[in-house]
């Protein structure tokens, strides 16, 4: 998109576009592209459809203000159709008999007790496919069929969740957006005070997936380094985040030569993203994401046509991060948490780094670079180092599209970890399954000759792949405990599925949030 400004202002470089205008903070004032709200009430409201969530053996179904006429047709429906309320069945009536809705479509649930949250996202997900299908503008949700208010909350919010993160469209570039109707959903629940607690929870969540979604949807030309900084910093700022961005020369002063050298040959120079949200006392908890704006592998170049063509997602594990701390702001949690993204974009030009050659880190470790294009290990390398050094972090989980070997070894069903620390690995494999991004650990115990180079400290390659980017970064984590996260893969869905729309998912964003705050909670215990 040729529609940026740039303006000079002394030193500092200061970008105007689309990119940079202020993000939306609440479901009041959506961009066009994030376009659902609701209202939370207990009482029936007009609407062009009504979802009634049903129990299995719900026995008849009536409603308060249900006309005989309304139950008699209702339930010889669901008789005829054999809708028992079992998970994941539907029924839609089309006019129901005396009542103002449109349509009447019934959700079984099964039983809503070991109904799980990742299954009710998906349940919401479907609903907000069927809607947008039936070209409904009004939605009305039943949910008081669940009898206990605690499950009722939880699932009327993770329902709404899921219906919310599938009607995410990705459209800045379209000339003319697909119409996109004013979508309006009415949430009819067990006790409206302390539901709305569950959905703003709820709701500040999904913004920050949106925000991951964003970023790393963004072209490589248009979300390079400085530019993803910025757009973090204008999202950000408002929750009360502190946002710090390192620009070329600090990175340099700072000695942060690894990070510095992958972007050397562009004119889109290193960056390094730092963002607070401190709701607590105490040693931060680091997230450190990749974020690498364009990965054309520099001098190794990326030959096969696939191979570079989605690398502009190479900055989704940048972008979780910066989504989990919005996350974590937008829901004013209790922990206290550093986001660190080093930012960069692999290029090639008469200035790039070379196969060969060898860089210093902050640490003073000397690096051999085996391959260029094994660049998301070297502005790790220092994200991690910074994160110990500069911020005191008293646990780091990094997170980055770091290896193809990953792919192979996982797929896309779930990231790798690696780590020694077994309450950091136990509490991340609860979040992800909690939100169904999952994470599967592999070994790194065996593996640390595999980084060991010839003329420097050590070097950027080795075998097996995915253990060596892992062992790699161990290094510069020295004594803090610490998490590497493998997603290659998992970030961009060919076609919608689920909660996740076409492109980037912000795969990260919600393990990323549970887990800090799990993690927060075991160490207080
Ligand atoms: N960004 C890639 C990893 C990647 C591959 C992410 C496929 C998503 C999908 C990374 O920078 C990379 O190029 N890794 C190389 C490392 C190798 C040269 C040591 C790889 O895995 O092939
Ligand atoms: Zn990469
Ligand atoms: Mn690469």
């Amino acid at each position: 998109m040729k529609k940026l400004i740039a303006i000079s202002i002394g030193t500092l470089l200061v970008t105007s576009s689309l990119l940079l205008s202020p993000a939306p903070v609440s479901a009041a004032t959506h961009a066009p592209y994030l376009h659902t709200q609701f209202t939370i009430t207990e009482s029936m409201q007009p609407a062009d459809v009504l979802v009634v969530l049903v129990p299995e053996e719900h026995g008849e179904l009536r409603l308060t203000g249900w006309s005989r006429d309304s139950r008699a047709h209702i339930n010889r429906a669901i008789n005829v159709a054999d809708f028992t309320g079992k998970a994941d069945s539907q029924l839609e009536i089309v006019a129901p008999v005396g009542l103002n809705y449109g349509r009447l479509l019934l959700i079984g649930l099964g039983n809503p007790s070991e109904l799980s949250r990742a299954k009710a996202e998906e349940m919401g997900a479907s609903l907000s496919s069927w809607v947008n299908n039936s070209k409904a503008e009004t939605v009305h949700v039943h949910s008081q069929l669940i009898a206990n208010a605690g499950d009722n909350h939880r699932i009327a919010a993770a329902i709404s969740h899921g219906v919310e993160l599938r009607n995410y469209r990705f459209d800045r570039y379209k000339s003319s957006p697909e119409a996109r109707p004013a979508q309006r959903y009415s949430w009819q629940v067990a006790l409206a005070t302390d539901a709305r607690a569950a959905f703003e929870q709820k709701q500040a969540l999904a913004q920050g997936v949106f925000t991951a979604r964003e970023l790393t949807n963004l072209p490589g030309s248009d979300g390079y380094p400085e530019a993803f900084a910025r757009y973090a910093q204008t999202v950000l700022t408002p929750l009360g985040v502190e946002v710090t961005i390192l620009g070329p020369e600090q990175v340099k002063e700072l000695g942060m030569g690894s990070l510095y050298s992958v972007s050397q040959g562009s004119h889109m120079k290193a960056h390094l993203l730092v963002a607070r949200w401190k709701g607590a006392e105490g040693d931060p908890i680091a997230l450190v994401g990749k974020g690498n704006s364009f990965d054309t592998g520099g001098y190794n170049l990326k030959t096969q046509a696939a191979s570079i063509l989605r690398m502009h997602t190479d900055k989704a594990g940048g972008a979780a991060v910066v989504g989990a701390i919005k996350a974590l702001a937008g829901q004013k949690a209790p922990v206290h948490v550093v986001g660190v993204v080093p930012l960069s974009i692999n290029m090639i030009s008469g200035d790039a780094y070379l196969p060969g050659d060898v860089v210093t880190a902050g640490d003073g470790t000397t690096i051999e670079v085996g391959n260029t294009d094994a660049e998301g290990r070297l502005i790790l390398a220092d994200g991690i180092w910074y994160a110990r050094e500069h911020l005191n972090a008293g646990v780091i989980a990094d997170i980055a599209t770091l290896t193809g070997a990953k792919v192979g070894a996982l797929g896309n069903a779930y990231a790798a970890i690696f780590t020694q620390h077994s309450d950091i690995e136990a509490t991340l494999r609860d979040a992800g399954d909690m939100v169904h991004e999952r994470v599967w650990p592999l070994p790194l115990d065996g593996y640390d000759n595999i980084v060991k180079s010839r003329i420097a400290d050590r070097i950027n390659t080795g075998s097996p792949g995915a253990q060596a980017g892992a062992i790699f970064l161990q290094h510069f984590a020295a004594d803090t405990p610490w998490v590497h996260i493998d997603m290659a893969g998992n970030a961009f869905s060919a076609s919608a599925s689920g909660i996740h729309p076409e492109g980037s998912n912000g795969y990260g964003v919600r393990l990323l949030t549970e887990w800090v705050k799990l993690y927060h909670q075991q160490q207080q215990d």
